[in-house]
């Protein structure tokens, strides 16, 4: 039957999603699916089912896409679709509700504070570094891409960290600088025959692993295999499931991390439940050394979809 491959929508990762769709699109058509682009930002989603769609690969990202909000709207128009359903996408979508559930959980996660909107004041932001110790992390936590991330490195930066990060989203959330490498893992399946990826460690020029350097240039160095001990590749894997299954998620995900320098200690920064599928992801890396070609793991992922 006729597939929607969901691209674009409205969030501030448009042009990523655009660029994962695109990518999406080409490799079920080339293995024969009847898949067409289908934008939320110009069509009701309502349309899909007048226009006789049976089911939905979501390549959206962000806010109206991978944070609950049209998973609820297909659940309603009784359309299956590819990954998480609507709390995991909801929860997942919030990095703040991510760590609170991984705590409770006895996940590793960095040490953070929330700057709620009526918890930003002069007096509050000033508060945090001593509390987190610097270089420090302010991101919105309702965002993807790294968009509107800063690295804090003195006291007098925290305003226009937390003003750039208010921006897009009156949530603010700071997080412990975890001093090391960061690794991603990507998670296909659900429940118990949930299955971890291979690793893939990311090498930015002086840590700048931001939105240009993540889909404009090639100054990033990735390695799948990633060459870890075997230990610590296995670990990593092990707490990605846990943190995954946490949190409900099916279908497919990657959680990214850093690996602290000084104990080789993991820490999980965030789940992703409609991971990019652009040229530059990391998903497509690991699948590939996991002998999945980027036709096959669309189709895997689209396989996976239900209500
Ligand atoms: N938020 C981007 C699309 C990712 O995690 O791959
Ligand atoms: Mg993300």
């Amino acid at each position: 039957g006729k597939v929607a491959v969901l691209m674009g929508g409205t969030s501030a990762e448009r042009e990523v999603s655009l660029m994962s769709g695109t990518g999406v699109l080409q490799a079920l058509r080339t293995r024969g699916v009847d898949a067409h682009a289908f934008d939320p930002a110009h069509h009701d989603l309502s349309d899909l089912r007048r226009d006789g769609y049976q089911r939905c690969f979501i390549a959206l990202h962000g806010r109206h896409g991978e944070d609950g909000t049209v998973q609820g709207a297909l659940e309603l128009l009784g359309i299956p679709y590819t990954g998480s359903g609507v709390m995991a996408s909801s929860v997942a979508m919030d990095k703040v509700m991510t760590k609170r559930l991984w705590i409770a959980e006895g996940l590793p996660t960095p040490r953070h504070v929330w700057l709620a909107p009526d918890r930003q004041s002069p007096g509050d932001v000033r508060a945090v570094p001593a509390e987190l110790g610097l270089p420090l992390i302010v991101k919105p936590p309702r965002e993807g891409s790294s968009i509107g991330v800063t690295k804090v490195r003195g006291q007098s930066e925290m305003q226009d960290a937390v003003t750039l990060s208010a921006r897009y989203d009156a949530d603010v959330l700071c997080e412990e600088f975890i001093d090391g490498e960061e690794v991603t893992c990507a998670v296909l399946g659900a429940g118990p025959g949930a299955r971890a990826l291979p690793v893939v460690r990311i090498n930015a020029p002086d840590g700048a692993y931001d939105y240009q350097h993540k889909y404009f240039t090639d100054d990033v160095k990735y390695q799948c295999p990633s060459g870890l001990p075997a230990a610590e590749e296995a670990e990593i894997q092990r707490i990605v499931l846990a943190a995954y299954r946490s949190l409900g998620c099916r279908g497919w995900g990657r959680a990214d991390l850093m690996i602290r320098a000084s104990d080789r200690k993991p820490f999980l920064l965030e789940m992703n439940t409609s991971p990019g599928m652009t040229g530059h992801s990391l998903v497509p890396m690991s699948a590939r050394a996991a002998g999945i070609s980027y036709e096959d793991l669309c189709l895997m992922v689209l396989a996976s979809a239900t209500l």
